[in-house]
């Protein structure tokens, strides 16, 4: 993986101090609502602990203890397939960090709309702050639908993105605000964001401007996510020239297939012409409902034409997405213990190991 040298090297979870456990353990394999039961499932489940909690203090558990770590059978079995028709990795809980920036920009992207973006951006974010990774969240869409899912009302705001993008005077700091999940910030936008494409056009370096806008915040963050209007316009190549990777959220069918080649082919130019580091962290497949034929054959495609690009992680369909834009809070604190809030858990873990 390879970093343009004006963002100050790799990315927190990879610089040395931050050490990852080398043999990570076991972890339950997350549920999917509606996914058939594969017939190879996940053997650790039926193994029983070796040390379980009520041994502690015992002279078994001190043998134990005192013994070298050995693997398990368990540990040598096939892992259970995952819904991408994959075998579904276990991501280790990442290291706590020890300090704070430089933040690795990462964009949400697909010209499509209803896709995810903005639901993956609030979500994905609160699951790194929950990490105890400092995160800033940036709507870049006129829409301004991350502010509404974070509780702004964006009409009501008297500075926005915009203001930070095309006034001389306004910092990054007069704009940001904080969220009601800590360690989660909010870059928010409104309707105003509308006019600055046309108004970029203009500018000098119009394709920098967001990058210049967001590099105060290098390090203060350790992730910053913009959510990109669904357009390939001169915003999204913006936030593509800003971004260190892209996570491509999909709608699993038929359709959006045909849209990723649009996509990929803008990325390619971007890292041509603006941001040779540029990289697509992943494609993740969203809406997901396993009990549809439909739903795995786009899954087999997908993964068919982006292979290891598509995350092992996806986020199936469930009515909890749309009520949590309702109560203008992520799923993490909104139903904690959801399948969904449990999915961008496994999401931030994937995504720190990539
Ligand atoms: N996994 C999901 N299951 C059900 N509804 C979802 C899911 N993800 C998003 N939605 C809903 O679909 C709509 C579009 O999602 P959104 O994240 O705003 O897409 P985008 O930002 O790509 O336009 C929103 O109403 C959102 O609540
Ligand atoms: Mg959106």
């Amino acid at each position: 993986m390879s970093f343009p040298p004006s963002y100050g090297g790799p990315p927190p979870w990879q610089r040395a101090g931050a050490p990852r456990p080398a043999a990570p353990p076991r972890q339950p394999r997350l549920d999917q609502p509606g996914l058939d039961e594969p017939e190879d499932a996940d053997p650790s489940a039926a193994v029983p602990s070796t040390a379980a909690p009520s041994e502690a203090g015992t002279p078994v558990a001190e043998a134990a203890a005192a013994a070298p770590a050995r693997t398990t059978v368990a540990d040598r079995l096939p892992l259970a397939i995952g819904p991408t028709g994959r075998p579904m990795p276990v991501f280790p809980e990442p290291a706590p960090l020890t300090r704070h920036g430089p933040a690795r920009v990462i964009a949400m992207c697909n010209q499509k709309g209803g896709v995810g973006k903005t639901t993956t951006t609030i979500n994905l974010g609160a699951a790194f702050a929950e990490l105890g990774r400092r995160v800033l969240l940036v709507d870049f869409d006129p829409q301004g639908s991350l502010s509404v899912g974070l509780g702004v009302a964006p009409h009501e705001l008297d500075l926005s993105i915009y203001n930070l993008l095309l006034q001389r005077g306004v910092e990054l700091a007069d704009v940001v605000r904080p969220t009601k999940v800590a360690n989660l910030h909010l870059l928010p936008a409104n309707i105003d964001l509308s006019g600055a494409e046309m108004q970029l056009v203009t500018e000098v370096a119009r394709e920098q401007v967001l990058q210049q806008a967001l590099r105060p915040a290098y390090d203060d963050y350790d992730v910053i996510l913009i959510d990109c209007q669904p357009s390939l316009g001169l915003l999204t190549v913006n936030a593509l020239t800003a971004a260190h990777g892209v996570i491509v959220p999909m709608e699993c069918e038929y359709f959006a297939l045909r849209g990723l080649a649009m996509l990929t082919e803008t990325i390619e130019k971007v890292q041509q012409r603006l941001n040779p580091g540029l990289e697509i962290i992943g494609v993740l497949p969203s809406m997901y409902d396993a009990r549809t034929i439909h739903t795995r054959e786009v899954m087999a495609r997908v993964v068919e034409r982006f292979g290891d690009h598509v995350f092992h992680t996806v986020i199936a369909r469930t009515i909890r997405f749309p009520e949590t834009t309702v109560a203008g809070e992520p799923i993490t604190t909104y139903d904690t213990s959801s399948t969904g809030a449990a999915s961008f858990r496994q999401l931030a873990r994937e995504v720190l190991a990539r």
